[in-house]
Formats: C-alpha cells, structure tokens, sequence
C-alpha cells in the first residue's frame, strides 16, 4: 500500500496530532498558540455561503449535449455546427421557494438550470419546468418572490400573501394553473420537461435573426405525485430528488431529454395575436411546431457537492455567437440579475471557480480583486490596458451580432392593458381530462386555506373568466360558491 500523504495546515506544514488540543496540563486549559485549532475552528465558522435568495434547494450532475439534426441556417453557435457533436454541460434543478433544507417533494415550480462548456464559451440556459411565468414585468419579481418566502411576523409562508399577490396580478393565472395541476409536483427532476420559457434569439452566419423559445422534453416520462402521496414521501425523506437523481446516475441509468426549438422569423413577431415576447404566453405548437435538435443526457455524477452545484453560477446573461435575447422585458432584468447575485453570493471571480470556468480561452483586461487566485493577464504582464502595442488580445469584428430592431418612446407602458390572461390557461384547461381537473380543484382549494373570503373570491372571478367550471370546481372544493360581486369583476 502507498504510503498516506500527510496531513498539512492550509499554509502547507505537516500536521503531528489532529486528536488533541494544545494543553496547560492534561486537563486544560488551552493555549491560544494552538494555531492548528484555531485555523480549523475558523474555518469551520466560513464553511457556508450565503444560499440563492431564490431556488436555494438544488440537485445536478454533469452531462452531454449530443447534436441530432442540423439547425446550423439558424443560428452559427458553434454548440450546434454539426450532426453528432457533443458538448459538454452541467445540470441543476432546483425548487424556487424552499430554504436550502427544505423538502425535495414540495409543490413549486422547478428550475432547469444548464451551463454547456461551448469552443466559444459558456451558453447558460436558466429556464424552468414550466413554459410560462407569474409576472411578465420585472419590476413585480421581488415582490412575488416575498410573497413565496416566509411572513417577517410570523415567519411562516402565508398563502394570504400568495392569493393575495395573484389574484391582484391576472397575468399569473396561466403559471398559476401549470403549478396546481399534476405537473407541479414532479416526482424528481428526470420526469419533467424544461423550457427556457423566454424567447430568445438565434443569428446565423447571413445576418439574420429569428425568434426562438427552448423546449427539453424528458424522455423518462411525465411522473407526478398527489398531494397526499408527497406528505407520506415527505414523512418518510426530505431527500428524495436527490436519492434518485444521484442513485440513477450512480447505477448507469443516465436520464436524456430531447431538446427542441420553435423559430418565429423574426417579422413575424408584429402579426401574432398575443405578444411574442410575453412571458406569460407560449407559442401554440400549432403555429410553430417544435424542431428537434438533439439530446441531453445526465451521465456523471458530482465529486464534490459544493464545489460543482452549489458554486455553480448560471446566468442568462451567458450567451455565446449565434445566441442573443428578445425584447421580453422579464429576460431583460435577468441579464442584470444573475451576475449580480454572483458577485455577492460567490465572489467578483464566481466565473473563474473551476465548474464555472469555460473550456475555452478567457482573455479579458479586469484587473485584481479579492480571491484573484488565477493568473488572467494572457500570459503578457505588460498587456493589461487595451488598445496596447504589446500584443494583448483583441476584439474580432466576426463576431458581430446582427443589428436588433427596436424602436418606441420610453414611458412606463401598462402591461395589463390590451393582454388577454384568460384564452391560454383556457386551451391548458381544456387539455386536462376529468380526474386532473379534479386535483387541479382540490390543489388550489387546499392552497388556499385560511385565505380571506375576499381574496377566495377575487381569485374565484379570474378562474371564472378561465372556464366557469373551473371556479365553480374550486369553490365546490373549498365549500362556497361564486359570488356574483365575483363574476362581475
Ligand atoms: P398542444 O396540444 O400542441 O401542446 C400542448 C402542450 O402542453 C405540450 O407541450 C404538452 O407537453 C403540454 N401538456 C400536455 N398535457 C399537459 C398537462 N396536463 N399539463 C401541462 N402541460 C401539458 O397545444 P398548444 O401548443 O396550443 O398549447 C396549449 C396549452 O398547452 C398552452 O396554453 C399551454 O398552457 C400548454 N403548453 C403549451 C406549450 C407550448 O409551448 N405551446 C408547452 C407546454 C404547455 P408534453 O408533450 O410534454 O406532454
Ligand atoms: C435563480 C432572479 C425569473 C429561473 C435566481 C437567482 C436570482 C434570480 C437572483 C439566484 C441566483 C443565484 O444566486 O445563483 C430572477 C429575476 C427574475 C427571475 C430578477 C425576473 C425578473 C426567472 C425565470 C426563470 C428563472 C423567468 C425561468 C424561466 C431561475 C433558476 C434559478 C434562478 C433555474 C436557479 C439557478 C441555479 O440552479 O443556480 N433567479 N429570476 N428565474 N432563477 Fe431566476
């Protein structure tokens, strides 16, 4: 057998003991020179960062994308160049509401976070397991997500402060129905599709932009549980997503989804009846079917928790050549948003942390920082200033995005007016069949406990406008019926 390393301080010097403390006699007291102790005490104190403010709840592994058919007259992103070329990439998933100890099997919405490791750098695709949102302007996010998280009295989540906040906010509605119906309570990540809900854009090597929404379907199945079967799951493990995520994987069972794309030319996007842009709608596939374009799977593992999911940062802001954003305003701020929370979650280097790191060159000219433990200069000390005569690295005009059309006056345009809420979670509505209408009502009637009769029934008049039946289900389930004041509204 090799002999063991030995054990060292963070400074490098071999370890004697790491049983006994330095002592004034066997029975103590300790001796502040004791600096094996104190540096292991000290770090023990900073062995946790802060968690996402959102989505703190988290399970991935690493994975391929493997291409399966050519899109390459869309878009130049390398990622999907040729027929069976694969790329590298790291998953993870998350609940959005939940503490970092929260329970896997809670009904939330599920992220669908994706980092591929591109020959021209990181594409992150932070989407969702629904294809809508609650909100559809930005400046509502914070205030829906403190209507999710606990009460600053009570500090207990507050289904008050949730139909309160929805029923106030008719654009939710669709997202509303997606998270109270079977599919809002997955039973773990590979039995749930993934969509970068967003529309985005794709450019190719003619200039030419299109419109495009992300679509992952998983292959495994759609797997949900009940209500009552997620409390007996809970009851038996907190840890259920996790178990099953890292188990499958851990046994050789690697979970695939296919990934498609719908492709909107891009003028298209002023003749739609609803806004193209609006995260609160989908495109009908009727209208822009899904074009497959290859396969994900999961196939590897974390080493190390910590260093590989919790380290990693996903960003929209994150795109590569041939991959752009929408107008979508919600899109918009989270360009902003991600690196933000980077920066002060992780640090001013999160994109140098080895699961962050591109595979490709990084050549940039910030300088320093606290941790800046990597060497970033290009191999030249004296090209750290751009422009510069001393051969550092330079911009390439290649790379040049297709100009972005955009126009109108800047004002504070209301987003409600002219949007109709109602006809999409109607067609969604009407694609459930009798026994998930049934558990659609029951969900939200149980969600809805201890709400106050006012807000039962502002919310009982926008699931009236969905279908009549749909609050006429609900009230049945909570033991009231419509108001009139209700439907009038
Ligand atoms: P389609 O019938 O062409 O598509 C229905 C879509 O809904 C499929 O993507 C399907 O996903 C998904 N779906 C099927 N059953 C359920 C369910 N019980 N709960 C949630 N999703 C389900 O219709 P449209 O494209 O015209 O869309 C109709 C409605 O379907 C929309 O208003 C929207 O609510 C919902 N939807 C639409 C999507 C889109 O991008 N067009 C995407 C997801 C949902 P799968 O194939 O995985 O079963
Ligand atoms: C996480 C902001 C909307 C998906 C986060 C985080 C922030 C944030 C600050 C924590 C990041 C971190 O610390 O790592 C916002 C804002 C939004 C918004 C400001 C709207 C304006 C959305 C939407 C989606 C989404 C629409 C999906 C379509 C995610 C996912 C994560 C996340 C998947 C977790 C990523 C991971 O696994 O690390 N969001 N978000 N968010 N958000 Fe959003």
């Amino acid at each position: 057998m090799s002999k063991r390393k030995n054990m060292t301080t963070t400074a490098g010097a071999p370890i004697s003991d790491n049983q006994n403390s330095l002592t004034a006699g066997a029975r103590g007291p300790l001796l502040m020179q004791d600096y094996q102790l104190l540096e292991k005490l000290a770090h023990q104190n900073r062995e946790r960062i802060p968690e996402r403010v959102v989505h703190a709840k988290g399970w991935g592994a690493h994975g391929t994308f493997t291409v399966t058919h050519d899109i390459s007259k869309y878009t130049r992103a390398k990622i999907f160049s040729e027929v069976g070329k694969k790329t590298p990439m790291i998953a993870r998933f998350s609940t959005v509401a939940g503490e970092q100890g929260a329970a896997d099997a809670e009904r939330d919405v599920r992220g669908f976070a994706l980092k591929f490791y591109t020959e021209e750098g990181n594409w992150d695709m932070v989407g969702n397991n629904t294809p809508v949102f609650f909100v559809r302007d930005p400046l509502k996010f914070p205030d829906f997500i403190h209507t999710q998280k606990r009460h600053p009295r009570t500090n207990l989540r507050s289904p008050t402060a949730m139909w309160d906040f929805w029923s106030l906010s008719p654009e939710s509605l669709h997202q509303v129905t997606i998270l109270m119906s079977d599919r809002g309570l997955p039973v773990a990540p590979m039995y749930m599709n993934g969509y970068g809900s967003h529309t985005y854009s794709f450019w190719n090597e003619d200039g030419e932009r299109f419109w495009i929404k992300f679509h992952f379907k998983t292959k495994q199945g759609h797997k949900h549980y009940t209500n009552e079967e997620a409390a007996k799951i809970i009851g038996e493990s907190r840890e259920t997503y996790q178990e099953e995520l890292f188990g499958t994987i851990e046994h050789g069972e690697f979970p695939r989804w296919t990934v498609n794309v719908q492709v909107m030319p891009e003028a298209d996007a002023e003749k739609t009846p609803y806004n193209p842009f609006d995260l609160t709608k989908v495109w009908p596939h009727g209208d822009y079917p899904l074009i497959e374009v290859g396969e994900m799977e999961l196939n590897r593992n974390a080493d190390n928790y910590f260093a590989e999911i919790e380290q990693a940062a996903f960003s929209p802001s994150n795109v590569v050549p041939g991959i752009g954003f929408s107008p979508d305003k919600m899109l918009q701020a989270r360009i902003f948003s991600y690196a933000d929370a980077h920066r002060h979650r992780l640090g001013t280097h999160y994109e140098a942390l080895p699961i962050n790191a591109p595979k490709s060159a990084v050549n940039h000219y910030h300088k320093d920082g606290a941790m800046r433990f990597f060497r970033n200069d290009t191999g030249n000390p004296d090209a750290y200033y751009e422009p510069n005569s001393v051969n550092g690295p330079v911009e390439d005009q290649s790379y040049r995005e297709p100009p972005y059309r955009i126009s109108g006056d800047a004002d504070r345009y209301d987003h409600r007016e002219g949007n109709d809420d109602y006809s999409q979670p109607r067609a969604l509505f009407n694609l459930f069949d009798a026994g998930e209408k049934e558990r659609l009502f029951s969900n939200i009637a149980a969600a809805m406990q201890g709400v106050p009769e006012e807000i039962v029934q502002r919310q009982l008049g926008h699931f009236f406008k969905i279908d009549p039946a749909y609050a006429e289900g609900v009230a049945a389930k909570l033991g009231t019926s419509v108001s009139e004041g209700a439907t009038a509204a």
